[in-house]
């Protein structure tokens, strides 16, 4: 396909598999005739027209690379802070900078809040594809997203660790995972780390039910627990009084440190309740960094190579999902703003709820 030229962009948290999807992005688009155009740190480098040509040369060796050869941002095009000025709406300028570069569509690998920069853009007029991507896994629409199989190891290996610590010290461990409004990541490393407490936002905890769990342990001789807590986990009290519905915009907030200072009171006052030591660790960051796993990899290329096929067939305002082994099209504005949460009743509540794991909302069943 003659002459067409495509953007890329990476907003919001990194996360491995980034770099995975842009280069498959570059080289289905050059086996296609295409160009490819990388914007530099997100939104920001569209409004400042800060590129990078991306061809073999820079799509070379990337594919296990964590972290993304573009760089990325927070920043919001409708909301652009702007040195001395404060923030102001740059979209006009990031629209008149697509026009000058004559792109044919723009890619943009981003979660929640990218879903909700890319819908504006894309109803200014804007050609826009957007692939899912955050360890988080709570992009509505979608089976997966890009980076959250190489967090779930990452968390998975922390509480492989912690447990053996814990049992050395005869300690209750508190181990923070990343998720301000979605458990996934905090669930399924839960299950898979062998967690003997799973906390998350989607099912409020109380904290009398959290020390009767690791009581109940250690009154049958078990040595240590293991409490898996979200970022964004609230007893039933603090669920109460925050109230509004958790905004899309994870990847735009960002501030951790309030999380990890309510899960340490939390680890304070499980010590003060039960007399056991607790100790507490976020493993933070850890979990957005690092060499993709090959699930990231393999999805990250078939989202990658898809989008490129849309390109091919003028399919645009859409973001690209991964449903079982198929990806299909789902238009920006039916996902947008629009979080995918963890159902109080799934599959993976179950299993936990039947190897005895406490979600804190009630007796061990
Ligand atoms: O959205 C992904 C995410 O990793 C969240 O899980 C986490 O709370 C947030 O980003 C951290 O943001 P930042 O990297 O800006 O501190």
């Amino acid at each position: 396909m003659a002459d067409k030229i495509i953007g890329v962009l990476t907003a919001g948290g990194d996360c491995p598999g980034l770099n995975a999807a842009i280069r498959a992005v570059g080289k289905a688009a050059y086996s296609k005739g295409m160009q490819v155009i990388g914007f530099l740190d997100g939104f920001r480098g569209l409004v400042e027209n800060r590129t990078v040509r991306l061809d073999n040369s820079n799509l070379s060796s990337i594919l296990t690379m964590g972290g993304t050869i573009l760089g990325t941002s927070r920043d919001k095009p409708h909301r652009m802070p702007v040195a001395g000025v404060g923030e102001m709406d740059m979209s006009a300028v990031a629209i008149e900078n697509y026009q000058r570069l004559h792109l044919d569509t723009l890619v943009c690998l981003g979660g929640g809040g990218t879903l909700k920069n890319a819908n504006r853009l894309s109803k200014a007029g804007l050609e826009i594809i957007n692939l899912p991507k955050t360890i988080d896994g709570d992009v509505a629409g979608t089976d997966l997203t890009i980076g959250f199989d190489t967090a779930l190891g990452i968390a998975t290996e922390g509480i492989d660790r912690l447990h053996t610590t814990a049992d050395a010290h005869q300690r209750v461990i508190v181990v923070e995972i990343m998720g301000h409004n979605a458990g996934w990541l905090t669930l399924g490393a839960g299950i898979a780390g062998g967690a003997d407490v799973i906390l998350i936002p989607e099912i409020p905890y109380t904290f009398e039910y959290v020390v009767e769990a690791i009581a109940n342990r250690s009154r049958h001789g078990k040595r240590f627990s293991i409490v898996a807590v979200a970022e964004g986990a609230l007893s039933a009290a603090e669920s109460e009084a925050a109230g509004a519905e958790p905004e899309s915009d994870t990847e735009e907030d960002g501030d951790s440190s309030f999380a990890a200072s309510r899960n340490i009171k939390l680890t304070t006052a499980i010590e003060k309740a039960t007399g056991l030591e607790c100790r507490f660790t976020s493993l933070g960051h850890l979990q957005r960094g690092g060499t993709p796993t090959a699930t990231d990899r393999l999805l990250a290329t078939r989202l990658g190579t898809y989008a490129v096929d849309l390109v091919m067939e003028g399919v645009t305002g859409v973001m690209v999902a991964a449903k079982g082994d198929e990806c299909v099209p789902v238009k920006l504005n039916s996902v947008a703003g629009k979080l995918r949460l963890v159902p109080p009743d799934h599959p993976w509540v179950k299993s936990a709820r039947s190897i005895g794991v406490s979600m804190g909302d009630g007796p061990i069943r």
